[in-house]
């Protein structure tokens, strides 16, 4: 007899004075478990943030087979059912397996058909499937545990079906009566593919394949995300700047109308960071500690022995720019290829961190043997790595063509790191460009699209970070004491929790 009843996070400290509300974020990805990108970072650090908030946080994931082992292990079997696989005739397994840490707790769905393989994401065509019952599984998870949110918080495309699901064959049973929000954290993805699979892989109802809900633009697809949109009762997306973006031809994604019909649901809260995780005083990967009072030395001891780990020329008075970065179309990288040369002198040096399209990782390849001693291309994922970076580098760059709210930045601010973007989404609302005439401001910045406008950013920090230390020093100071930690935001994110469920 499988038990049913849920073992919830531990109660909230005593006497605190916050309203409790019962969240289930749901999505694909989450740290240490699985990470492509920022929504990983995003689904580990906003649920810690939540509980410490009166919120009962349960995050639900696929049981990816690509888990390390250490996680897998620490799993312990909460119960199983059987559910119709969309309108496929098949009834299917679904696991569910649990760990809970800090007061989070997190339920995996196991089907090993579905979540094998060494990695979270392949194609669409094994991806719809997937998806479709990971969100239709979620929901009947949690009526299985019998615990039921106030609130479901789905993010992406890949959980964006959760809201229709919620209100058409879930209407009826007890989760239906949560209210959803979903968050995009990038709208580039939507999941479309044509109509007769996802309702083959879905099951949902005739009904919701017309617009405005999730028949794609062109009349002929179906549009996961365009869905999930329509359904849900508040959008949220990474930064109010993006939220502004998407709903123009510009950054819209061919999702622009839908997003202006439905914009009275949709709002901007910028991400933050996890203070435990990126902290420059404590943090495990990097060779020595600093803080604020000690920035300036720490940071060129940093520097030294990233040079040596990387078999660049070790002087720690060289300016080294940093690039930690997925290699996509989406970060710019075209405007760093063509400007590398004239960046490169005999007092500056370039390091990428980063994997992705090959036509970048040859790239930067290329400009690591041609300029020996002076350019760095790490081609791999190496979060340690990344972390000494962050801390050696004097600045670092974020040229993305969008970016919904990046992450990268914040942490080289927090490690007084100075950031080189372009003023575009959450990039914009994040880095307060340097200003001359008062001192202030965190960063270079740089507005539209051209690899000439980033080199002139570049040599704007290069002339003061050369001729002019102080202000240098003061801005590094500025950056590492500006709060991005992840505490307005979750308030935010709670205050929307009420909102929606105002007793
Ligand atoms: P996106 O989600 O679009 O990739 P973000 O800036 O939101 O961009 O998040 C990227 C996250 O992934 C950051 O935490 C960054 O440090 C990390 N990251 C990106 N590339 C690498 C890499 N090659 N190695 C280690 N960490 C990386
Ligand atoms: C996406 C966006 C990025 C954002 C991250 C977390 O991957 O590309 O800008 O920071 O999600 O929200």
């Amino acid at each position: 007899m499988v038990e049913k009843r849920s073992v919830s996070a531990p109660p909230a400290p005593a006497g605190n004075p916050e309203p409790r509300r019962s969240v289930a974020f749901i999505g694909s990805e989450c740290v240490p478990y699985v990470k492509t990108g920022g929504l990983g970072d995003v689904m580990y650090a906003l649920p810690r943030e939540l509980v410490r908030m009166n919120c009962d946080v349960r995050v639900i994931l696929p049981r990816y087979e690509c888990i390390p082992q250490k996680y897998q292990e620490k799993m312990t079997y909460r119960g199983e059912f059987y559910m119709d696989l969309g309108s496929t005739g098949r009834r299917v397994y679904i696991g569910i397996m649990e760990l809970i840490d800090s007061g989070v707790v997190y339920d995996f769905i196991d089907n090993k058909e579905f979540f094998s393989g060494p990695k979270p994401y392949y194609d669409l065509v094994g991806d719809i499937p997937k998806f479709c019952l990971f969100s239709k599984a979620a929901l009947a998870a949690l009526n299985f545990l019998n615990w039921i949110p106030d609130i479901v918080h789905c993010h992406d495309w890949q959980a964006a079906l959760v809201p229709v699901y919620l209100r058409t064959l879930f209407a009826g049973t007890p989760v239906g009566r949560a209210k959803s929000i979903l968050t995009i954290h990038n709208l580039r993805f939507q999941g479309i593919y044509n109509i007769d699979t996802i309702r083959y892989w879905s099951g949902l109802p005739e009904y919701v394949f017309t617009d405005p809900a999730l028949l794609g633009q062109n009349w002929l697809d179906a549009n996961l995300l365009k869905g999930g949109l329509a359904f849900t009762d508040r959008i949220t997306t990474v930064s109010p700047n993006y939220a502004g973006e998407i709903q123009g031809w510009e950054y819209g994604e061919g999702l622009d109308a839908h997003l202006r019909f439905n914009n009275r649901k949709l709002r901007g809260i910028v991400n933050g960071i996890d203070y435990e995780t990126w902290n420059p005083e404590t943090d495990p990967s990097i060779p020595v500690h600093y803080g604020t009072k000690d920035v300036l030395e720490g940071k060129k001891a940093d520097k030294l022995a990233l040079q040596k780990e990387l078999g660049l020329a070790e002087d720690e008075n060289k300016y080294v720019i940093g690039l930690i970065s997925r290699l996509t179309n989406q970060k710019g990288l075209d405007l760093v290829n063509a400007i590398v040369p004239q960046v490169l002198d005999d007092f500056t040096q370039i390091v990428v961190l980063g994997t992705g399209d090959s036509t970048y990782e040859d790239s930067f390849r290329y400009y690591e043997n041609t300029y020996k001693g002076q350019f760095s291309a790490c081609i791999q994922y190496d979060e340690a790595r990344a972390h000494r970076i962050y801390a050696a580098a004097d600045s670092l760059l974020v040229p993305s063509r969008f970016e919904p709210c990046g992450l990268t930045q914040l942490n080289a601010m927090h490690y007084g790191t100075v950031p080189i973007v372009r003023e575009t989404g959450g990039l914009k609302d994040t880095v307060q460009p340097y200003n001359q005439y008062e001192n202030s401001g965190n960063g270079f910045t740089f507005d539209r699209y051209d690899a000439g406008l980033l080199l002139d950013a570049i040599n704007r920090s290069k002339t003061m970070f050369f001729t002019d230390r102080e202000r240098w020093n003061d801005m590094v100071l500025r950056d590492m004491q500006k709060d991005v930690s992840w505490k307005n935001s979750a308030r935010q994110y709670k205050d929307l929790y009420l909102e929606l469920t105002p007793w």
